[in-house]
């Protein structure tokens, strides 16, 4: 008898044809795949990303597959540049029902020496950015009596990342911030949810990857025995942002492959390393 085809291979199974989706950062990496696979399951969906060129490489590309996407120009750290990119979502297709907050920056920096004005623009981006496009776009939601936000955080929300600036911080406050509008917005129908990947294969991080051994290194302290791509990301938020999780609010999803739980396993202790199972048998029979 023949398997019959997995729920999940269903454009149906996430409810989210027709909707309009907004996906910020979606020019490249994680966005440009979370607009693929929002687009692949029937909805309408919006880039919204400050590279201009390769937006419009983004769009042609998922246009060809017959999608319905929108390119949007806009930088999330500017108010009236995100409410240009909000009207033009309402004029377009009507409120926007889903709002997936991606776009964000990272710089090298210790945070004894960082200065004010770097700190400044990578919380502008990463956090206040988030603000604004949630304001925009829930306002819609409101209008509309109901809608979904995913914030995209990072696991170095959870637990500091050294020398990388205000990455850690403004991801921490990436969480807060959605438990608040979760609370605030939840008698308009609207969840708002974080996705907290670990390590990913994007551009944003690909610099790391070109430095010999990184990957292998990488590998082998994820329980999963892998880096995730865009798409183990995406897969999370399509799920957070349908009606698949209507129940689902204030939460944050950790999409690291195990990682967070493994660091006790990296201490060094004696008498409880992993038994290599053909010498464990061959000791019992001596
Ligand atoms: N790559 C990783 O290993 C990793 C790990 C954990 C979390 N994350 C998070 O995942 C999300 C996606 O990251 P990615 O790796 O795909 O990054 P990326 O650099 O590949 O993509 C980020 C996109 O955001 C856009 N952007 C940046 N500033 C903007 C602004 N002011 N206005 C509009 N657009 C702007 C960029 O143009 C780019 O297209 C981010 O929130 C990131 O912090 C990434």
């Amino acid at each position: 008898m023949p398997v019959p085809a997995s729920d999940t291979a269903s454009t149906h199974w996430l409810g989210l044809a027709g909707r309009a989706c907004v996906v910020t950062g979606a020019a490249g990496g994680v966005g440009a795949e979370v607009a693929r696979q929002l687009a692949a399951a029937g909805a309408r969906v919006a880039l919204l990303d400050r590279d201009e060129a390769a937006l419009a490489h983004t769009l042609d590309t998922l246009r060809s597959t017959g999608a319905t996407a929108l390119a949007l120009h806009a930088d999330v750290t500017d108010a009236a540049s995100v409410q240009r990119a909000a009207d033009a979502v309402l004029a377009a297709w009507g409120p926007a029902a889903v709002l997936v907050n991606n776009a964000a920056a990272l710089y090298a920096d210790a945070v004894m020496d960082i200065s004010l004005d770097k700190w400044n623009q990578l919380l502008a981006v990463n956090l206040s950015g988030y603000l604004l496009c949630a304001q925009a776009f829930g306002r819609q939601m409101k209008a509309r009596g109901g809608g979904a936000m995913v914030h995209v955080a990072s696991i170095s929300g959870h637990v500091p990342q050294p020398f990388s600036g205000a990455y850690s911080v403004s991801k921490a406050g990436v969480k807060m911030l959605s438990q608040l509008l979760a609370v605030e917005l939840g008698e308009y129908g609207i969840r708002s949810n974080v996705v907290s990947p670990a390590m990913i294969r994007t551009p944003m991080s690909e610099g790391i990857y070109a430095n010999a051994g990184v990957r292998e290194q990488r590998e082998r302290i994820v329980p999963a025995g892998r880096i995730s791509t865009p798409a183990d990301i995406a897969e999370a938020v399509s799920f957070l942002v349908s009606d698949r999780a209507s129940y689902i609010s204030g939460q944050d999803l950790l999409v690291d492959g195990g990682l967070s739980q493994a660091w006790l396993g990296l201490i060094p202790r004696p008498g409880f390393e992993k038994q290599d199972a053909a010498a464990a048998a061959g000791t019992r029979t001596v």
